[in-house]
Parts: structure tokens; sequence; C-alpha cells
């Protein structure tokens, strides 16, 4: 039995994750800001033990890499649970090497600081550590897009899919 929590769960691919499975939510507006410590803390204390896939899913446009902060703690905090599973939602853009703008540059740099972290912290822990690396997602954000896009369900299905084959690594584009 899969029970989840995540960062993020109120909307774009958060909220489908949480819609679909039985879910905790640590966002904002359930009184978690995981751009500071004391709230990452409070977020890890408040897991139930039952849960045992925890979705980073999170990104603070206010602190870039508040999300690797909160990888690493939760990380640290399973370090040692070979059963539990952290699953962290990247971005192709880590893969950027010609950003066009300084924000692009940034974003870039933070989600891969977040792949960069995930190879030491596989070498440190004994849970699971998956990484997805979607393309552009059908999200609120992205409404005014002209591109192809990713459904927040296909994000789902390669999470479960990942979790059952024991997969660690998926990039995922339209
Ligand atoms: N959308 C895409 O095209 C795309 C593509 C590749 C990767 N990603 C990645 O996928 C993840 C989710 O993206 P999304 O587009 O689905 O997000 P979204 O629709 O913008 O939702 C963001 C979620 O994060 C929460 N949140 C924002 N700041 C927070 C904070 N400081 N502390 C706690 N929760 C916070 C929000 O809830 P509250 O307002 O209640 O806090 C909301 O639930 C991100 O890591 C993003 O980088 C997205």
């Amino acid at each position: 039995m899969l029970n989840f929590a995540i960062t993020g769960g109120t909307s774009g691919i958060g909220a489908c994750i949480f819609t679909n499975t039985e879910c905790q939510n640590f966002s904002r507006s359930t009184g978690y800001d995981i751009r500071t410590k004391s709230s990452r803390n409070d977020i890890i204390n408040n897991i139930k033990d039952s849960v045992n896939v925890f979705v980073n899913n999170a990104f603070s446009n206010l602190n870039y890499f508040a999300q690797t902060e909160m990888l690493y703690d939760i990380a640290e905090h399973w370090r040692n649970e070979k059963d539990k599973i952290i699953v962290n939602i990247s971005s192709i853009n880590a893969e950027l090497r010609n950003p066009r703008d300084f924000m692009r540059s940034k974003y870039s740099i933070a989600k891969r600081s977040q792949d960069n972290a995930i190879e030491h912290l596989r070498q440190l822990c004994d849970c699971r550590i998956i990484n997805i690396k979607p393309g552009m997602v059908d999200t609120e954000y992205n409404k005014h897009k002209d591109a192809p896009k990713l459904q927040p369900s296909d994000i789902f299905d390669n999470i479960l899919y990942a979790i059952k084959n024991n997969i660690q690594d998926i990039t995922i584009t339209k």
C-alpha cells in the first residue's frame, strides 16, 4: 500500500498526485513553507508513520534552492529507512546549457542542484530516491503557452511506473 505525502499538493502536478492517492499535503495554504528550516522540520515531524512515499514537488519562486534544502532534510530523516521512497520533481530544464536570461539560468541551476544532490544522497541513504524530470506541463502557469504539453497525470503515471519497476530516473517530454 502506497501512502503519500507531498509538498505543493494544491495545484498543478501536486494536485493531481494529491487527489489520486492517499496523501498528506504540505504547502503554504496548509501552513507549511519550504523556505524556512522550522517549517521543513514541521513537515517532517508531521508526516504520518504510515507514509512511505514523499514527493518533493513544491518549488519556491522566492527561494529557488528551498526545494533542494527540503530534499536534503527528508533524505537525512529517512537515511536508514530502506522501505521509504523519496520522489523528487526536477525538470528537463536542469539540462539547459544556453539560457536566454538570468531567471532561466537560475531555475536551471536550481534544478541541476537537485539532480547533483541526488547523486550524493543515493550513496548516503538507504531510502530510495526517484528523480523525475518533466518537460513543459499543462498547468496554470503555462496555460497561455502554445507548445506541446504533458498532462499532470503523465507525471503521476510515471511516478507509479518508477516505483513499481524499481526505476531511479525518468525524463519525460511531449
Ligand atoms: N509546470 C511545468 O511545466 C513543470 C515542468 C517541469 C518541472 N516542474 C516542476 O514540478 C513541480 C510542480 O510544478 P507545478 O507547475 O505543478 O506547480 P504549481 O502549479 O505552480 O504549484 C505549486 C505548488 O507549490 C506550493 N508552493 C509554492 N511555494 C511553496 C512554498 N514556499 N512552500 C510550500 N509550498 C509551496 C503551492 O501551494 P501554496 O500556494 O499553497 O503554497 C502549490 O501547491 C515544481 O518543482 C516544478 O519546478 C514543473
